[in-house]
């Protein structure tokens, strides 16, 4: 049932046709350049770029698919969570394209679209723990199957990549910073002191990474000399051996902080394995950790290659395709749920 995804909840404009699971084409125009010189994502420039993008992409990804507007059975578009003006112009778009072909449509939340995506690369089984690490939610779910999920958990205050993104800010790198705070961990020596692990002296599982930023603010008064002095990618080429035990450690506390909840809830429901995705699941002490924890548990564990991690529309096309062969549609009416169902 070939399907076309449209992903354009935040600053990357993702299209995809997928047929029978198999990715039939791709295309992604990331916006990281405009919004980077702000230090993060501006709505209203994300939204104008999606507009103008949008057809251009929709013109590579038939060129590269061989395939005619007329052969799209289904339209899959993300209606949320994310930025309002951006979603709607996904949904415009897809609705535009609906109309015209007489098509069906479907709106996709664009984090079970992140968890569940996964299943492309390796067969997911069910039921499964989900754990979603992005720059803008942390979520834990009990994944019963495609259609029956429960969000166990999830942030109080700033998402993990938040966390990332807003340290690496106060250490004057590039934005998003997630993958800079990485590539210097990979050098450096956890003082597993230096950072408390966040929000685990209580016995639910929700997660905070707000008071982490004052941590290392307060390390970072004690220890200006580390702060880049300027914020080019190159700029880590440079890096002092502190900084590089600052990011191993910073990371250490962040994991160390979603391993507890993930362990608090094995012991609450018996699954078959654990899946995490989302754009911090690109990084390497948080997959190699938690597929540790998942060998511990004798329990499988599922992470997408980093490419399908972060914001993509075959994520939308690959879970349209299963819930439309489900039977499931919406009619044109179909709104953006900016801050999602949960
Ligand atoms: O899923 P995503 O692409 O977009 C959202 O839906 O938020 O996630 C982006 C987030 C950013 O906060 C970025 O810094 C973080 O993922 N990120 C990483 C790494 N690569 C991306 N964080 C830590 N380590 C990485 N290697
Ligand atoms: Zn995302």
């Amino acid at each position: 049932m070939l399907t076309l995804g449209i992903e354009t909840s935040c600053d990357e404009t993702g299209l995809s046709l997928v047929d029978n699971g198999q990715v039939i084409a791709e295309t992604l125009a990331s916006q990281v350049e405009i919004h980077s010189v702000f230090g993060g994502v501006v709505p209203e420039l994300a939204s104008r770029e999606h507009l103008k993008v949008l057809p251009q992409l929709f013109e590579i990804l038939l060129e590269r698919s061989k395939c005619s507007p007329k052969d799209i059975e289904v339209i899959a578009v993300t209606r949320g969570p994310g930025l309002l003006a951006s979603l709607l112009i996904g949904l415009g778009f897809a609705k535009g394209l609906a109309l015209s072909l007489g098509k069906n449509l479907i709106g996709i939340d664009h984090l079970l679209a992140h968890l569940l995506v996964t299943d492309l690369e390796q067969n997911l089984e069910f039921p499964c723990l989900g754990l979603l690490v992005s720059g803008g939610h942390t979520h834990l779910y009990l994944i019963k199957s495609f259609f029956e999920f429960k969000l166990l958990g999830k942030t109080l205050d700033d998402a993990i990549g938040e966390a990332f993104d807003k340290v690496a800010k106060m250490l004057n790198l590039p934005y998003p910073g997630g993958v800079f705070i990485d590539k210097l961990a990979r050098e450096g020596k956890v003082d597993k002191k230096m950072f408390p692990r966040p929000y685990i002296d209580n016995t639910n599982l929700d997660f905070s990474f707000s008071g982490i930023k004052t941590a290392v603010a307060n390390y970072l008064a004690m220890h200006p000399e580390v702060i880049f002095p300027k914020a080019e990618e190159n700029a880590i080429l440079l890096a002092n051996q502190d900084v590089k035990d600052m990011c191993a450690s910073l990371i250490y506390a962040l994991v160390e902080s979603l391993k507890i909840k993930i362990r608090r809830a094995l012991r609450l429901a018996k699954v078959k394995g654990l899946v995490v995705a989302g754009g911090v699941a690109c990084n390497s002490v948080l997959r190699q950790e938690l597929r540790i924890l998942c060998e511990e548990n004798n329990l499988k564990c599922w992470i997408p290659s980093p490419k399908l991690c972060t914001d993509n529309g075959i994520m939308i096309a690959y879970l349209g395709e299963i819930f439309a062969k489900a039977g499931f549609k919406h009619d044109l009416s179909l709104d953006a749920i900016p801050r999602g169902r949960t």
